[in-house]
């Protein structure tokens, strides 16, 4: 086709036009000019930049077609980066709703005046190995359409912020200093198909480049490395597209196996198109649990055989495939336990750096996540090759979404939808479908092809179905917006649904599923969340269920400076208006990469080999498709009262997909409560961790012992006309007639009540509480402890004991008496009994308990019962007994808006002391509690907004409670928690403890 030379602006409201002069999309392989690998034919463009940024169009009227430009009064910027980041141009998160939402009254394909555009300006000199050859530009991601200039020469333009735009330079290149114009828009046509939820970055914000081609280059390479019908043997067919001058050439082709030894070697004559097949005998296939890369060496050479050019391409041997509609690899049925991934970091926004790829794959591995989808977007080709070479199967996403033109306020209004069934916007959508297949398409990785997110359904689409059917029979093709337009359902291979509930899940398995399904979103992990997700997998036992996305990843927040501090910043934070707030923060991982309590349960739930210890031994069930357990060892453990009095390391391999009972001696000490565990850890280091790295666990309670409250000592009472004083050697207590409780706890004379402990009902909404109205349907227990009145006492004489009993009622519709009683013993014991009795037609309970202001020196923790991690009614099987050691502030999860945080289920007893060592011990009564140690109320944590609204600290607050209802994470804008995980207001709930002190 002509070069077209000169731009023109009405092209960033034409969803025709979405590139000019552009290269055509190709593999993503590396190629370098000589076998050492060291000559790359590559210069990197990344680094200082000049920058000139103008509020709109109208202003921006540049002319960079003059070579003589003058850009002195330009800033400087770093490239690769974000306008938003680098502080040109304004921050703003929006979720469906189109950015300019409100402001600008618009319909596709229009474009916003307020459509900032960045003028950026780099000067090289072309380095020597690129010399004398044909010379190209890669951008690998500007967001949203770019305008490129060399010398004063119209490049070409282009749209697709994720996909590689390549554009030939040679004939504008001069020897000394070339000046590059690169003019970015905030907003084009391709805005209404880039409505992803996240913050709307724009800018250059992956790498540029330039490289040189050869005489003659391998343009794109299409490898398919399958299995034959055996599965055991390796059928390689490559495509290579060669460009330049091919006369008396030769290809040379070399297969390499994992120990770098040639499998297969042959020599070709150069065509612009080659094909090469090869059968290779007893391949070791690639999966995410054995990623077996091959490389294969392409070289092209001369008629003297020197090397043009030479690239190696990692390449893995497998069978992905759709059998009576189940997916399967390499012969076995599939299971994704996989996580939505966008590209993010708190500093970069989504130019994201080699380190946090790195520092996610190994996260993933260490957390048994096995599975990825690229929402909403390609990512940055290192990512796909840490995916080749870690195991990690991917669902390789296309960048289209355009939630907004269909959706609105939660309904489906599809009446001005794009892309839709319009013809104008059918290239645009196959030209990104086509980019992603093009680049990603040798990695072995990529199981799926999804077509976008939330578009909608209708014939563009399908185009795009039918291209990657026909350019690819070797993956799947996925897309979950047919759920809204069923109309289009062959769309997808897959029958893949976002935030389905369990039930809903069930019932297409149940019915004669015509296809696999997957769900490519679940689990809504905002804020305190992930309670339930044991309901998902344990669906994993039907076939047709083939695993799930949970979303997602990582919170997407930024560093913000507020007063000299920094903070991590969610929507609306920047005045950004439209926002949706902190709808942004939906990871496993914080967006600084601290690890959430949500991952301890996704690493239990998500995990291939189930330990299951009982008296005699312990069943290992391996869910592996392929591996044994030979790559672990095994240690077993007895734990008396928490703490580990045996153990033993054992070796025991199991077979994928079998299961096995093994014997072991475990010893039964007589004495207190006896848990026996098992821990799978790593026999060898691996790529992601070292050996001796816990994979998983399981636990069993053999003996349950929780001791019950006895009195000794009979103590000297007083009974004032305020106060019941109780008193012994080294202690005293007084019991308030008048505040309803404790006012005053001594021991050794260290006071540790500073105000008689509250009841409370009430927990600090999450998330998903407030998504889901949980304040209007509970609102009456904010109330219910704070406002409870004291309507009767009576103190009693015990053997050993005085007992005060307080009842208190609550302020409720329904007439509720709470009692909460106090038994104080000669040695300074003091048991703490609170009974709810249980009421009809109430909604059910948050939570019921007792809330500790303590002094605020009291910040260390040690307990016996469920962690390390918080852990919830509905989110406490990847959290064990043991004992756990933390402080107020380690136990309180900054989630980004305060919430609920820091319980632990099953306690058994607990320590609190100060820094010194003095303090307390509280041991359950008969029955474990749930606690929390904290440097806030629930009052503090319901209120704010952000971590850094929270007041200083002032005290130490504890909360022992009967139970706490599950924290949901079906979903955060309406899914209730699971009925099972509720605390019914019919039934009574008592909690009961004993306060000592240190011995
Ligand atoms: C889904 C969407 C995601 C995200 C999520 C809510 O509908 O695909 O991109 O918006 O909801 O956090
Ligand atoms: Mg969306």
């Amino acid at each position: 086709m002509e070069r077209l030379t000169t731009p023109d602006l009405n092209w960033l409201a034409d969803p025709e036009i979405f590139e000019v002069n552009r290269i055509k999309a190709h593999s993503d392989h590396d190629f370098f000019s000589s076998k050492t690998g060291k000559n790359s034919l590559k210069q990197n463009l990344n680094g200082t930049w000049r920058i000139h940024t103008e509020p709109s169009l109208a202003t921006a009227n540049f002319d960079f077609s003059d070579p003589n430009f003058n850009y002195q009064e330009f800033d400087y910027i770093q490239v690769p980066s974000h306008l938003q980041t680098t502080g040109f141009d304004e921050h703003q998160y929006v979720n469906t709703q189109y950015p300019w939402d409100g402001h600008e009254d618009l319909r596709p394909p229009k474009v916003p005046q307020n459509n900032k555009v960045a003028s950026y300006i780099k000067t090289f000199e072309l380095a020597e190995n690129l010399h004398d050859k044909p010379v190209y530009i890669s951008f690998q991601g500007v967001a949203t359409a770019f305008f490129v200039w060399l010398n004063g020469h119209f490049v070409g333009y282009s749209e697709d912020s994720f996909t590689p735009n390549d554009f030939e330079l040679t004939d504008y290149l001069v020897s000394g200093t070339n000046y590059l114009a690169v003019q970015v828009f905030k907003y084009s046509s391709s805005s209404w198909i880039e409505d992803q939820d996240f913050w709307r970055l724009n800018g250059i914000f992956r790498d540029v480049y330039l490289y040189a081609t050869p005489k003659a280059h391998l343009f794109d390479l299409n490898v398919t490395a399958s299995l034959d019908d055996t599965y055991q043997n390796g059928i390689l067919e490559l495509n290579a597209t060669i460009h330049g001058d091919l006369s008396d050439k030769k290809l040379h082709v070399a297969l390499l196996d994992q120990k770098q030894e040639i499998a297969y070697e042959t020599n070709q004559p150069l065509l612009e198109h080659t094909k090469v097949t090869h059968k290779l005998d007893q391949v070791h296939p690639w999966s995410a649990e054995n990623p077996s890369l091959y490389t294969l060496e392409l070289s092209l050479l001369d008629k003297d055989g020197k090397v043009l050019e030479y690239i190696p391409q990692k390449i893995g041997f497998r069978r992905f495939e759709l059998r009576n509609n189940i997916m399967y690899l390499n012969d076995q049925r599939i299971v994704f336990k996989g996580v939505n991934r966008h590209e993010f970091d708190p500093i970069h926004g989504r130019a994201i750096t080699k380190a946090d790829m790195l520092w996610d794959i190994k996260f993933m591995k260490r957390h048994n996540i096995n599975a990825v989808r690229t929402s909403h977007y390609p990512n940055q080709t290192y990512w796909y090759k840490l995916c080749d070479e870690y195991g990690i199967y991917l669902i390789d996403e296309a960048n289209l979404e355009s939630h907004g033109s269909w959706q609105k306020l939660g309904e489906c209004e599809p009446s001005w939808n794009v892309p839709g069934n319009l013809p104008e916007w059918q290239a645009t959508c196959l030209d990104r479908a086509n980019s992603m297949y093009e680049r990603d398409k040798n990695h072995p990785s990529v199981l799926i092809w999804s077509l976008g997110n939330e578009s909608y359904a209708g014939t563009d689409i399908l185009a795009m179905r039918e291209l990657l059917r026909h350019k690819d029979p070797t993956r799947l093709v996925h897309y979950e917006g047919v759920t809204w337009n069923r109309e289009f359902d062959e769309i997808t291979d897959i029958e893949s649904r976002m935030y389905a509930k369990p039930h809903e899940i069930e019932e297409y398995l149940t019915n004669d599923p015509q296809k696999p399904y997957i769900s490519c979103e679940y689990m809504h992990a905002m804020g305190n969340s992930v309670g339930g997700l044991k309901l998902y997998t344990d669906l994993e036992k039907y076939a047709h269920y083939q695993g799930g996305f949970i979303w997602d990843y990582i919170d997407q927040a930024l560093y913000q400076d507020v007063d000299g501090k920094k903070r991590l910043a969610y929507g609306g934070d920047f005045n950004d208006r439209p926002s949706d707030y902190e709808f942004c923060g939906n990871g496993l991982v914080f967006a600084d990469r601290t690890i959430s309590p949500k991952a301890q349960e996704v690493k239990h739930l998500y995990a291939d080999v189930k330990l299951k210890p009982d008296k005699t031994g312990v069943t290992l069930t391996n869910d592996r498709l392929f591996a044994d357990t030979s790559d672990s060892f095994f240690v077993a453990k007895v734990l008396q009262d928490g703490k580990v009095v045996w153990q033993k390391e054992l070796n025991l391999v199991v077979k994928a997909q079998t299961s096995k009972h093994f014997e072991i001696d475990f010893p039964l000490p007589t004495e207190g409560e006896i848990v026996y565990e098992v821990e799978q850890r790593l026999k060898h280091d691996t790529l992601w961790a070292k050996t001796g790295f816990e994979i998983n666990f399981g636990q069993a309670l053999i003996k349950k012992d929780i001791p019950t409250f006895e009195a000794t000592n009979t103590p000297k009472v007083v009974i004032g006309d305020v106060n019941v004083g109780v008193s012994g050697e080294n202690f005293e207590v007084l019991l308030s007639k008048d505040k309803g409780g404790i006012v005053s706890l001594k021991y050794s004379g260290k006071e540790y009540v500073t105000r008689t402990p509250q009841l409370v009902f009430w927990r600090p909404m999450t998330d998903n509480d407030r998504g889901c109205g949980h304040g209007f349907d509970r609102a009456m227990w904010l109330s219910a402890g704070k406002f409870a009145r004291v309507t009767d006492l009576k103190v009693t004489n015990q053997k050993h004991a005085v007992n005060v009993t307080y009842t208190y009622e609550l302020p409720l519709p329904k007439k509720v008496l709470v009692t909460v009683s106090y038994t104080v013993d000669g040695t300074g014991k003091v048991n703490v009994t609170a009974n709810y009795p249980g009421q009809a037609d109430l909604p059910s309970l948050p939570t019921f308990g007792l809330e500790f202001k303590l002094p605020k020196q009291l910040t260390q923790l040690k307990y016996y019962g469920r962690g390390p991690a918080e852990n919830y009614l509905d989110r406490n099987v990847g959290a064990r007994l043991g004992i756990f050691e933390t402080t107020a502030k380690d136990n309180l999860t900054p989630y980004l808006v305060p919430q609920e945080t820091g319980l632990h289920c099953d306690v058994r007893r607990l320590a609190l002391s100060d820094e010194t060592a003095q303090g307390i011990k509280i041991s359950a009564n008969g029955q474990p509690f749930s606690a929390s140690l904290l440097p806030y109320s629930t009052m503090m944590l319901e209120e704010a907004l952000h971590q850094d609204e929270l007041p200083p600290v002032r005290f130490t607050w504890l909360r022992l409670l009967a139970s706490q209802m599950g924290v949901g994470g079906d979903d955060s804008w309406g899914a209730p928690v699971h009925e099972q995980y509720w605390l019914s207001a019919n039934k009574p709930l008592e909690l009961s403890f004993t306060i000592e002190p240190f011995a």
